[in-house]
Order: structure tokens, then C-alpha cells, then sequence
């Protein structure tokens, strides 16, 4: 049995892809090896070419080169007759992505591959550069004509871009009016990898496709929900980007923001791209905006400092290289938020993301409401009843609730009933970006974001971004690395029995 999207039998067309920033890490580490998998399942036609483009000094053979030790490092020991047959698709243009001579080359190169490789002038190019050069690319493709679809010798022309998607609201706004100038919106992707994820997806399967989950999925029977998202890692070798960005930026306001909406939006009638995004977008709006004044209550923030992360000491974030001096980024942060509508009023959400966390884990927790009444007498506390939706690692999903220990006394202790990805399915789960990158060549974007999507998560956030850019703002709260995160997270909790949930 599949769980995959219903692509599943699907064939892209014979197509280009073109990977803008191929000589980085990104193309290195995810893109080419999600590639790799793609082709070793027969999931891309053979007319399918990649095509890098940066400005390293390269030819086709060192970029093939490049890209097989990629394999190698990221895939593992690879039989190199395949790697040869694969490598075989893959060429090279050498050019500054900002500059219009290499637009005007890659077309040149995109035309002979059409004839060559028969690509049928489809082409999707993939923007893996920093963000401060996705306009100038786009401006590009549009002066040369690589947007254009339909008409003698073009096919269709697709574009996606990699997170961060804006700044702020006003960058935000401001890259999708520039896409807009040059690419409509179905043409346009914006990737968040979180949606690519089995599990994400298999939250709706399992909202859905099932009818005894629904019935309680709503304010009658939850009584709060939490998402997580720790990582152990620190800043790595991102500072320079983190450090202008914090915990807000880089994971709420698309991937938690976005796992939210899978949890609370409504059934689409239908799996495609236009109905669930509606869906999604309803969540968001829904949202109850805080005010400035408000983020204090709402959302906590703090900084890791040095600690013992397993048998590892560890520096605090202040210490780490290209890391400003007395920067005031959050490596952590917590917010509280409410839904205003009749499926969720009253329920809090509870969205929280850190560095340097005790363990690694992102999961949704759903904690059900107590009984009404308890006829048993009990030593201690009742626990509630949790599902909980593990992303990673380990992806599955769990349902504690209460049983009988065994016994002459009716004593009462917590269960478990555990789903396991791995366990029960075997193999491989696809990588995100796998899926994500299939989907674009099909042209299906269900799992990709909205424009008006991703403006409305910015325009949510920027009353916490405010109060906490402003010179007045209170202290970064410190926390141990190693931790859960600053004991201030507590207080995001207004009922006694409402506390973060273990993972
Ligand atoms: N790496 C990840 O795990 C990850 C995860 C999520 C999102 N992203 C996003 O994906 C994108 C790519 O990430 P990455 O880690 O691969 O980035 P990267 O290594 O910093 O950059 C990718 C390539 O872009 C080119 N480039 C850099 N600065 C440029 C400039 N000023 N003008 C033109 N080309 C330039 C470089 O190639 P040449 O010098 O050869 O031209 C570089 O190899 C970024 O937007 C990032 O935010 C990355």
C-alpha cells in the first residue's frame, strides 16, 4: 500500500531542471541526491537533464565530478556504472546567475539540449543561491524570455524558490511582486521542505482517511496542542545568516506555521493545490493577531549558552564564530496562539523551536481533554490522553491513554499504542525534497506555499518581531544548551495541568 501524494503513477514530461547555486551545499547535499533517488525509482523520463549554473570555474566533467563525490558522501558506496549513466544527464554553465550574458548562455544551452536530449523546451529552475540574489535571477529569466510558456518550441516554465521567502512583510511583499512582474502565480514555487515530509502528509491521511480521528478534532474533545521543533545542532557553519535571522524567522513563520495549518484546517473537498491551500490560508486568518503589547504574554524568546550537550561541552551562541557581538537573536522561541472559530475557539496551540536542545525532535502533540467525572480513585494525577505525530526522526505516531495496571486494585497508569514509519513499512522513506522536486516537474503545488500564504504568516509575526527588534525590548532570556529551552517557556501555560510535552 502507498502513502505517497497521488502522483504516484505519474511521469513528469521531459524536462530541464536548472539549479541556480549548483555549486552549493544545498545541491550537494539534498537537491542531486533526491535526484539520484528520483532516477534509481524510474520516477523521471529518460528526456530528463539537469543543468547547473554558478559561477565556479567548471566544465560539464568537473561539475559531474563534483556531483559524484556528492553522491557518494550523501548516498553512500554506489555502483559507479549507474553513477555514470546518471551523471550522463547532468551539465554545466559557468556564469554569475545576477549577470545577463550567463541567462543568455543557458538559454543557448537549454535550446541544444531541447534538440539533444529531446527536453521539449520544459524547463524549472530551481533558485539555490542566498536570497539576496533570487530578484536579479528572476529579473533575468524574464529579460531572456525563460518564463514565457505556451508558443513555437516552448513547453512550460516553472520556478521555485528556497526559503528564507522575505525578511520580514514588506520583503516578503515586496519578492512576490517582483516574481509576479515575470512569472504568474501557477508558474511560481515556494518550497517549504517541511511539507514534503511523510509525516506532515500523513496527517491529513490520517485525518482523513480515517472517520474515527475527525469526530474528535475540535474544542469538545482537545484540550490544547503542541508543536515542536528541537534541534541539538547549534548555528554550524550559518551564523552569518542565523544571526540576522533567529528561531522566529528561520522555523516558525514557514515550517511550524505551516504544520499548524495541516493540524487545524478544515477537510478540502478535494487533494489538489487550489483546495487545500484555501484551506491552509483559512487557518492563518483565522489566527488571533497579537498586538505589540500583547508579545509578552504570547511568545518567549531566548539565547542558548554554553553547556553539556550528551558528553560534549558545548560554547554558548555569543562564542560562536560570525556571531555579533552581544547579538540579541533567539535561538529559541515560543509562542501561544488562538484560533477564532467554532472548530478551535479556546483551544491554545503551542508552537515552540530551538538550538541546542536537549534532544532532537519535531512532533505535534494533541492533548485531549479529561473526563467529566472519574469513578476510580486514584493515587495520582490522572494523566491525559496524548496523540502524538512524530516528524523526526523516527517518524510515527503514538496514542497514550489510561489503563488498568494489573492488579486486585483498580489502579490507573498510562499506555501506549505505537505506530512506527520504519517498523511498519521498511525501507527507505523518500526525503522531502524528493517529493517536493516530483511535484514541481508535475506541476502539482499542493505542497508548496501561497503568495498570499506566506504574506499572512509574515503580517501574524510582525507585532513579535517588533517588540522584540525594539531598543526598549526586555532581555534574551539565557538557556543552558543542553536544555529544554529558558524556564520562561513555562509561563506560556495558563492552566496548571498544560506543561511542554516530553519528547
Ligand atoms: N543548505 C541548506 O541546508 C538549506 C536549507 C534550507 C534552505 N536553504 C536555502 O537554499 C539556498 C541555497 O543554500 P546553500 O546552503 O546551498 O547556499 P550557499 O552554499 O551559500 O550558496 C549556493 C551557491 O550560490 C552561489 N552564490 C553565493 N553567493 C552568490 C552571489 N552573491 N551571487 C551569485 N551567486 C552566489 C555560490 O556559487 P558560486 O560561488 O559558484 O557562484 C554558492 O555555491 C539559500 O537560499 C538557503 O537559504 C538551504
Amino acid at each position: 500500500m502507498s502513502y505517497s501524494r497521488p502522483a504516484a503513477d505519474r511521469m513528469p514530461d521531459p524536462s530541464a531542471l536548472v539549479i541556480f547555486g549548483a555549486s552549493g551545499d544545498l545541491t550537494r547535499r539534498k537537491l542531486v541526491p533526491a535526484i539520484w533517488h528520483l532516477d534509481q525509482q524510474g520516477r523521471l523520463p529518460p528526456e530528463f537533464v539537469l543543468v547547473g549554473v554558478a559561477r565556479s570555474d567548471m566544465d560539464d566533467a568537473g561539475f559531474r565530478q563534483q556531483m559524484r563525490e556528492a553522491l557518494h558522501e550523501f548516498v553512500g558506496q554506489l555502483d559507479d556504472r549507474q553513477v555514470d549513466f546518471f551523471l550522463d544527464r547532468l551539465f554545466y554553465v559557468c556564469g554569475d546567475p545576477k549577470e545577463a550574458a550567463t541567462h543568455q548562455r543557458l538559454k543557448e544551452r537549454l535550446a541544444q539540449l531541447d534538440v539533444q536530449r529531446r527536453t521539449r523546451g520544459n524547463y524549472c529552475f530551481y533558485c539555490s543561491v542566498p536570497p539576496q540574489v533570487y530578484l536579479k535571477i528572476v529579473e533575468r529569466l524574464g529579460q531572456v524570455g525563460l518564463h514565457q510558456e505556451g508558443g513555437e518550441g516552448k513547453g512550460w516554465s516553472r520556478i521555485i524558490v528556497e526559503k528564507p521567502f522575505g525578511h520580514d512583510l514588506e520583503t516578503a511583499v515586496e519578492l512576490n511582486r517582483s516574481l509576479h512582474r515575470v512569472f504568474a502565480e501557477h508558474q511560481i514555487y515556494r518550497i517549504d521542505h517541511y511539507l514534503g515530509k511523510e509525516t506532515v502528509q500523513n496527517i491529513l491521511v490520517f485525518r482523513l482517511a480515517n472517520s474515527i480521528f475527525e469526530p474528535l478534532w475540535n474544542r469538545r474533545y482537545i484540550d490544547h496542542v503542541q508543536i515542536t521543533a528541537a534541534e541539538t545542532v547549534g548555528v554550524e557553519h550559518r551564523a552569518g545568516y542565523y544571526d540576522q535571522s533567529g528561531a522566529l524567522r528561520d522555523m516558525i513563520q514557514n515550517h511550524l506555521l505551516q504544520v499548524l495549518c495541516v493540524i487545524a484546517m478544515e477537510p478540502p473537498s478535494s487533494f489538489d493545490a487550489d483546495s487545500v491551500r484555501t484551506e491552509k490560508l483559512k487557518v492563518l486568518k483565522a489566527i488571533h493577531p497579537l498586538s505589540v503589547g500583547q508579545v509578552d504574554q504570547h511568545a518567549v524568546r531566548g539565547q542558548y549558552r554554553a553547556g553539556q550537550l550528551g558528553d560534549q561541552e558545548v560554547r554558548g551562541y555569543l562564542d560562536e564564530p560570525d556571531v555579533a557581538l552581544r547579538s540579541r537573536t533567539e535561538t529559541f522561541a515560543a509562542l501561544q496562539l488562538t484560533i477564532d472559530n467554532w472548530r478551535w475557539q479556546g483551544v491554545p496551540f503551542y508552537v515552540r523551536t530551538g538550538k541546542r536542545l536537549k534532544r532532537r525532535a519535531s512532533a505535534v502533540t494533541l492533548q485531549f481533554r479529561q473526563p467529566p467525572h472519574l469513578i476510580f480513585s486514584s493515587d495520582e494525577d490522572l494523566q491525559p490522553s496524548t496523540l502524538t505525530i512524530r516528524i523526526q526522526p523516527e517518524e510515527g505516531i503514538s496514542l497514550t491513554f489510561n489503563g488498568k495496571i494489573p492488579g486486585p486494585d483498580v489502579k490507573l497508569g498510562p499506555v501506549k499504542m505505537d505506530f512506527d514509519y520504519a517498523t511498519t513499512f521498511g525501507g527507505r522513506s523518500p526525503e522531502a525534497y524528493e517529493t517536493l522536486i516530483l511535484d514541481c516537474l508535475l506541476g502539482d503545488a499542493t505542497l508548496y506555499s501561497s503568495s498570499d500564504w506566506i504574506e499572512r504568516s509574515w503580517e501574524l509575526l510582525m507585532p513579535v518581531l517588533e517588540a522584540w527588534g525594539a531598543s526598549s525590548a526586555t532581555r534574551v532570556p539565557s538557556y543552558p544548551a543542553g536544555s529544554w529551552g529558558p524556564k520562561e517557556a513555562d509561563q506560556l501555560f495558563d492552566r496548571e495541568w498544560r506543561r511542554w510535552a516530553e519528547l
